[in-house]
C-alpha cells in the first residue's frame, strides 16, 4: 500500500521519493466500469468454446454436469456482485488511506492521482462466499469431499486475510515468503487423499518401482507449491493489468484441462477429482473477470497482495486436490521464468529495490527495460521501448502460448512419459 506507508522508489526510476501531490481520483460511479465491454469481447469466445466442450463435445455424467453448471450460474452471480462492490469498498479503503500511485505514469497528471489498493478483498470475499453456497447444491452431507473442499477453502480464506494484513502492514518480504505455507496449514492438516506419485515410464526400468509413495514428502511437496504459486504471480506484477490478466489466462487454461480429463476418464474418482478443481477455478475466474474491468489499463484500481496471494493459492489449491501438479508448472512457465531471472536479486546477490520497475518517460508515454532481473523488463529490452498497455498484451499473450505449450506437450507424452 503505498498510500499510506510505501514511498514509491525505484532504483531503476527517476529517484524521486517524495509523494506525489495528494490530489485524489474523483469518486467511482455505480455505472459498468469502462472497461468491461474490453474484457467480454476477449473472454465471451473462450467462454462459448468452453460451454461447447461440457454440453456437446465430451459425454460428461449429467449429475456432474449438472453440478458444473450451477457452480456456473452461482459464479455468474458473484461476476456481478463484484461489479458492483468493487466501486463501494473502493470509496472506504480510499477513506483508510489504503492507495497507491501509478508508478508507471509518473511525471504525468495520472501519476499523481491516488490510486485504491487491496481491491481483492472485495473479489475474496464474494469468491469464498460464492464457494461456500455451492456446497448446498453440490456435496451431499457424508460427502468424502466435504473435509477436503472446506479446508481447501479454509486455506484460501487464510490466504486471503494474511495477504490484506500484507497490504496493510507492508511486511516485510522475507515474511511475505513464509505467509503462504502458514496459510496452506489447513488444507495440508486435513489432506487425506494419496500421497503416492506416478514415476514417469522411462524412469521405470531406473527407479524398479511404478508408484512411488512419498509420505509426508508428499506434503511437503504441496506446501512448497502454495509458496511457490503465490510469490510468483505477486512478482510477476507492476503493470496495469498484469496480476490479473495472467490469473485469469491460467484459470482458463486450468478449467479446459479439467474438462479434457472428465471427459477422457471413465474413472468416476479421477473425475471427481478434477470436478473438484473445476468447482475451486471457476468462482475465480468470475470474479477475477470482474476486477480485471477496473484493473485494466488505465487502472482505477489495484490488486494489492491481497489478490495475488489469493490467485496463486486457489490455482495451487485447484492442482493439488485436482492431482494435476506438473500440468500446473508448466501453466505457470512465465513465472517460472521471471522466478528464476529474479533469483539473484531475491537472494541478495544483487541489489533489490522496494519496486523492479521499468522506467518511464512521461513525454512518450514508453516504458525502456531497466537491469532489473524480470520478465517485464527481458521483454522491454528484447522487443523495445513500448507503452505499458501493449507490453501487458504481450505478456498475457505469452501466458497464453505457454498454456498453449503445455497442451501440446501433454499431447505429445501421453501414453509414453505416463
Ligand atoms: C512486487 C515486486 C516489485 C513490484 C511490485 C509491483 C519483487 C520482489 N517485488 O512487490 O518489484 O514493483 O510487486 O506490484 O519482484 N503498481 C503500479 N502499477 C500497477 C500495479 C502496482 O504502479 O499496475 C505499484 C503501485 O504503486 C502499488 C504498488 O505497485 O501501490 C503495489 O506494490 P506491492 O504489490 O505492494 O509490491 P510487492 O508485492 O511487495
Ligand atoms: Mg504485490
Amino acid at each position: 500500500m503505498a498510500g499510506r506507508k510505501r514511498p514509491i522508489s525505484s532504483s531503476s526510476a527517476a529517484p524521486a521519493a517524495e509523494q506525489p501531490p495528494t490530489e485524489s481520483k474523483p469518486p467511482m460511479t455505480n455505472d459498468p466500469p469502462p472497461k468491461l465491454a474490453e474484457i467480454l469481447k476477449v473472454f465471451l469466445p473462450f467462454f462459448a468454446a468452453y460451454l461447447y466442450l461440457i454440453l456437446y463435445h465430451y459425454k460428461i455424467e449429467s449429475q456432474l454436469r449438472r453440478s458444473i453448471l450451477i457452480n456456473v450460474a452461482i459464479s455468474a452471480a458473484g461476476f456481478l456482485v463484484t461489479l458492483r462492490m468493487i466501486p463501494v469498498a473502493s470509496r472506504y479503503l480510499l477513506k483508510a488511506n489504503l492507495f497507491g500511485y501509478d508508478i508507471n505514469k509518473r511525471g504525468t497528471p495520472q501519476g499523481s492521482v491516488k490510486v485504491t489498493e487491496s481491491l481483492g478483498i472485495v473479489v475474496g470475499l464474494v469468491y469464498y462466499v460464492v464457494a461456500v453456497l455451492f456446497q448446498y447444491f453440490n456435496l451431499t452431507a457424508d460427502s468424502i469431499w466435504l473435509v477436503e473442499y472446506n479446508a481447501a477453502l479454509a486455506t484460501i480464506c487464510f490466504m486471503i486475510l494474511l495477504g490484506f494484513v500484507d497490504d496493510v502492514l507492508d511486511v516485510p518480504w522475507r515474511v511475505k515468503l513464509v505467509l503462504p505455507s502458514v496459510a496452506a496449514l489447513p488444507l495440508l492438516m486435513a489432506y487425506a487423499g494419496h500421497t503416492t506419485i506416478l514415476i514417469p515410464k522411462p524412469l521405470v526400468p531406473i527407479v524398479g518401482l511404478e508408484i512411488l509413495d512419498l509420505g509426508w514428502i508428499y506434503k511437503l511437496y504441496m506446501g512448497l507449491l502454495a509458496v511457490f504459486c503465490t510469490n510468483s504471480i505477486n512478482i510477476h506484477a507492476g503493470l496495469n493489468g498484469l496480476e490479473v490478466g495472467q490469473s485469469v489466462v491460467i484459470a482458463c487454461a486450468i478449467l479446459i484441462h479439467n474438462v479434457m480429463q472428465i471427459g477422457a476418464s471413465g474413472n468416476s474418482e479421477y473425475q471427481q477429482a478434477h470436478a473438484f478443481s473445476i468447482y475451486i477455478i471457476q468462482p475465480f475466474l468470475a470474479t477475477s473477470l470482474a476486477l480485471l474491468s477496473y484493473n485494466w489499463y488505465p487502472s482505477s484500481v489495484f490488486v494489492g497482495d491481497t489478490y495475488t496471494y489469493f490467485a496463486g493459492m486457489t490455482m495451487a489449491v485447484a492442482g493439488i486436490l485436482g492431482h494435476f501438479s506438473e500440468t500446473l508448472l508448466i501453466f505457470f512457465l512465465p513465472q517460472v521464468l521471471n522466478f528464476l531471472l529474479s533469483l539473484f536479486q531475491l537472494l541478495g546477490f544483487v541489489p533489490c529495490p522496494r519496486h523492479r520497475l521499468p522506467k518511464f518517460d512521461p513525454q512518450t508515454g514508453l516504458l525502456t527495460g531497466t537491469d532489473d532481473g524480470t520478465l517485464v523488463n527481458l521483454f522491454l529490452r528484447q522487443f523495445g521501448r513500448m507503452s505499458e498497455k501493449s507490453l501487458c498484451i504481450k505478456l498475457l499473450i505469452f501466458q497464453a502460448a505457454a498454456c498453449g505449450f503445455c497442451f501440446f506437450l501433454r499431447w505429445i507424452l501421453t501414453g509414453w512419459y505416463k
